[in-house]
């Protein structure tokens, strides 16, 4: 069975004084539940030295919001993995809609990202995501799968079966729309289903499937019981102490 996993991506929210707050108030209920899920806090760049050494010894790993696929050089404002592992984060989210849409990230450079993360043993959140036109237009399913075919390009079934796709529909995304648990299904299955046919039953199987976009307490637990998603990006409500506990509550009991 596949183990669930929420992360929490705070986006370019707080402050290191308002994150390590955040962080210690999960620890305090975590550090008492015997947890079934993997759970995961992505804060700001600035934030992530304190939030590393705040959940050292805890069930909480930390992430990185995005990176860059160098290792070094003349990229100015930029963060390398290396700049990443030094710090002691274990996973990345590659590809956020934000990203795609402000900062000019296509699925070649979502491509570069994943072997780079690889290379450097950090875990790539991968994410997809039609937008309003494409959903009513009936382009979904098509536009997913094109996305997944080039962040894909030359990722060996090995590190398949290690990432983590993230399906966010961008009409979701901060808007309190949330898919209904039938359509985020639908679309992580067909996102299993298509790793299937590019790689195998093995590969598909292994791999995670996140829902992300206006996920919060009160619908948790019906998405993640879906049979093809196994956890969730949660933005605005990773930063409500309650909200996000009650969401790895739920992912919790799922993955009991
Ligand atoms: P949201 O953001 O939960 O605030 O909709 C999700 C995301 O962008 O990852």
């Amino acid at each position: 069975m596949r183990k669930p996993i929420i992360a929490g991506n705070w986006k370019m929210n707080g402050t290191i004084a308002s994150g390590s707050i955040l962080i210690e108030a999960f620890n305090s209920v975590l550090q008492d539940m015997e947890l079934s899920c993997d759970v995961v806090v992505c804060p700001p760049f600035t934030a992530i030295e304190r939030a590393v050494a705040l959940t050292r010894d805890t069930a909480i790993a930390v992430g990185a919001q995005t990176m860059d696929y160098h290792d070094a050089g003349a990229f100015t404002g930029e963060i390398s993995p290396l700049m990443l592992t030094e710090v002691g984060v274990n996973y990345v989210i590659i590809g956020h809609s934000e990203r795609r849409e402000y900062y000019g990230e296509t699925d070649e450079t979502v491509n570069a990202k994943i072997k780079s993360a690889f290379h450097h043993n950090l875990t790539p959140i991968v994410c997809v995501g039609e937008s309003l036109e494409q959903r009513e237009s009936g382009h979904t399913l098509d536009w997913i799968t094109s996305q997944l075919k080039g962040a894909l390009v030359d990722v060996p079934k090995e590190q398949v079966s290690q990432l983590i796709v993230a399906y966010e529909p961008i009409w979701a995304i901060g808007t309190g729309k949330t898919a209904t648990a039938d359509q985020a299904e639908e679309v992580c299955k067909e996102i299993r289903d298509y790793i299937r046919s590019l790689y195998d039953d093995e590969t598909a199987d292994a791999v995670r499937i996140q829902y992300g976009g206006s996920v919060k307490s009160e619908n948790a637990l019906e998405i993640l019981g879906e049979p093809n998603i196994d956890g969730a990006l949660v933005g605005g409500a990773s930063l409500v102490v309650d909200e996000f506990i009650d969401i790895i509550k739920a992912a919790n009991q799922i993955g009991a």
